[in-house]
């Protein structure tokens, strides 16, 4: 998708939006976008709350106790956005009802629904940690919405950490919990962790773009996911499984 963005990063600060001194449809992408992101970081938080009743080893205890504690400070740093911008809490998470019964918010969903054993644990940290890395590292890092930009930089940093945990334990799973367990597992959490990118060529992505809120479509960020994981599955003896063509994507 080319297309010429509006707005360079950085530029666009709270105060821009609530003054009216930009394009109306600019806030209401922002607001969506912000909208779905936090609800991203809340829903991966309250995942990590719910696997510390159920993990039985004591290194993925620890670790999903730290990637909790990180989780919630990034869901608040985004709805601390945008509170500034004039949307509560609540008002965003309603504003996301439809999208949870969403392909694109299955991985989160099942995560915060579902009490994960040790091995769904590593599954939900490759399906929403290596996915958030890509999504803030390329879309949001850079955003024409300063305050964003500036969360993502600071959230940047502990999901290159949660990135290098689901890695190192994906190398060590195959091992652990035998190739055949692991390979059902990537099979159920893979098509959840590719439609996290959300369809591709939507008109809200297409705003995103033009305002400088998002770099990529969601069809590029998820073939980049798609490269990183086949080189980390590689690293770790696996195989990745084959999906079908085109989202929603499912198990050929
Ligand atoms: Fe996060
Ligand atoms: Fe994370």
């Amino acid at each position: 998708m080319t297309q010429r963005c509006q707005y360079p990063p950085g530029s666009i600060e709270a105060a821009d939006v609530t003054h009216d001194r930009i394009d109306p449809h600019y806030g209401k992408t922002l607001k969506r976008l912000l909208a779905a992101h936090a609800i991203a970081e809340k829903l991966t938080a309250i995942g990590y709350e719910r696997s510390l009743g159920k993990l039985t080893d004591a290194v993925l205890r620890y670790r999903a106790e730290k990637n909790l504690g990180e989780e919630r400070k990034h869901a608040q740093l985004i709805y601390r956005a945008l509170a500034q911008i004039g949307v509560s809490q609540d008002a965003a998470d309603r504003s996301m009802t439809p999208a949870m019964s969403a392909p694109s918010f299955a991985a989160p969903v099942r995560f915060a629904r579902h009490a994960v054993d040790d091995l769904e644990l590593v599954m939900a940290s490759v399906s929403l940690d290596m996915t958030g890395l890509i999504m803030i590292g390329i879309n949001y890092r850079e955003s024409s919405y300063a305050p964003h930009a500036r969360a993502a930089e600071m959230i940047l940093g502990e999901e290159e950490d949660h990135e290098m945990f689901a890695a190192t334990e994906l190398r060590d799973a195959a091992t652990r919990f035998g190739c055949k367990r692991v390979n059902a597992a990537l099979c159920e959490w893979l098509p959840r962790a590719i439609n996290f990118f959300g369809p591709p060529g939507t008109g809200f992505t297409y705003d995103c773009i033009r305002f400088g809120l998002k770099a990529r479509d969601n069809e590029e960020l998820g073939e980049i996911y798609l490269s990183l994981l086949e080189r980390r599955l590689d690293q770790a003896g696996l195989q990745m499984p084959r999906l079908t063509a085109g989202y929603p994507y499912a198990i050929a």
